[in-house]
């Protein structure tokens, strides 16, 4: 007899890791290898943050606080929240499973743009949950669609802001929109993984946990991953109403942060000299993508993140394939079903003209 398996997983298509930068380099052959494919942060993590974790080394054979206690409170502290606004989870990512697991039932839908970030469509589809995809209006979120796609079925609306893969932000008009559009039984989050990016820019609106004070379904989601380096030890949180809070933390794994990711998140939040110079490292390899790009004459979204979404006017899937024989690893359009664009993740200087310089070859080959 057959195994059965939920009913959800037929079918399923789970989350496309890109293949790691040791294997490409084994199969051809590569002495240089450069992963400019998952928004990672190129420049090693906060000298603090590893301080704390080598710190915390000879304590790893006790179990984590379940509620990082001394993390959430210097969150707490730095956002003027409450601890009691808090769900911390191994990554930004097992926050939005846990909220989805939290809020979804089967049958209940969810609106996003598209493209956007895909756990989102992935953890509700696992749920029974259906995805209402709006795609974009011209380089910008189609809040007016989103709300006028809630059903008494909506539970949760998606807002990435910047958005991934597109980098472009959410206006402060558009966020305002949404929240006077969507009854309030509906939570509105706002995803600000790369907060910090888009924060150093102008017209971003930064100020987004204010809304906390007013409104008891908005929920605001960062990550360690991006701006403190942290990628690899898993840290992020969400900021919403108590509510909200209690009932994410209620589904949660018992200990989902590990004792080295609840130091080195710690000791990160007080290394702003280190946040300053990723912001400022980041700017300059955006500009010099995009200064590049225009000299291509490519279409592209100004970026506030720390990756580019460029429309290369070649097949995705060659571009990729070609550039990886050559060391470079880009995210192609296809998974979003933008065929002839790609992501290119930001980095040092050198990887930067890397990039470009295996680019070019590889445009005077196809
Ligand atoms: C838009 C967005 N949200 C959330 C995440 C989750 O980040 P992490 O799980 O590394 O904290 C990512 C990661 O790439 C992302 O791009």
């Amino acid at each position: 007899m057959a195994i059965r398996f939920r009913k959800e997983l037929d079918g399923f298509t789970a989350y496309q890791q890109g293949k790691p930068a040791e294997a490409v380099q084994r199969e051809f052959g590569l002495t240089r290898i450069e992963k400019l494919a998952s928004n990672e942060n190129q420049f090693g993590p906060s000298p603090l943050a590893i301080a704390a974790m080598k710190d915390e080394l000879d304590s790893l054979n006790f179990y984590p606080e379940s509620h990082p206690f001394e993390l959430v409170g210097k969150l707490a502290e730095i956002h003027g929240l409450a601890p009691e606004q808090f769900a911390v989870g191994n990554g930004g990512e097992a926050v939005i499973w846990n909220l989805s697991m939290a809020a979804l039932d089967t049958g209940d839908e969810i609106i996003m743009s598209s493209p956007s970030f895909d756990i989102y469509r992935i953890s509700a589809t696992y749920l029974g949950a259906k995805t209402v995809q709006i795609p974009l209006k011209g380089q910008r979120h189609d809040v007016e669609a989103m709300a006028a796609a809630v059903t008494g079925k909506t539970k949760i609306i998606w807002l990435c802001t910047p958005n991934n893969p597109t980098g472009h932000i959410a206006s402060r008009e558009q966020v305002d929109y949404l929240i006077d559009h969507v009854p309030d039984n509906v939570i509105i989050v706002l995803d600000e993984a790369y907060y910090d990016f888009a924060a150093a820019r102008g017209n971003y609106p930064a100020d987004s946990v204010s809304r906390l004070k007013s409104h008891d379904n908005i929920a605001v989601l960062r990550s360690f991953s991006k701006n403190f380096g942290m990628a690899g030890i898993r840290v992020g949180y969400m900021m919403t109403s108590p509510e909200i809070a209690a009932h994410i933390n209620m589904v949660k794994m018992a200990f989902s942060v590990n004792r080295l990711a609840q130091a080195g998140a710690k000791a990160a939040l007080g290394d702003a000299e280190y946040l300053q110079s990723i912001v400022e490292k980041n700017a300059r390899a955006l500009l010099a993508l995009e200064t590049y790009y225009d000299t291509k004459g490519w279409d592209y979204f100004p970026s506030y993140a720390n990756f580019s979404w460029v429309n290369c006017r070649q097949d995705s899937r060659v571009l990729f394939d070609a550039l990886q024989r050559k060391g470079v690893i880009v995210r192609p359009g296809h998974f979003w079903g933008w065929d002839t664009w790609i992501r290119v993740s930001t980095g040092t200087d050198e990887q930067m003209r890397f990039f470009i310089e295996k680019m070019d070859e590889v445009l005077a080959e196809l």
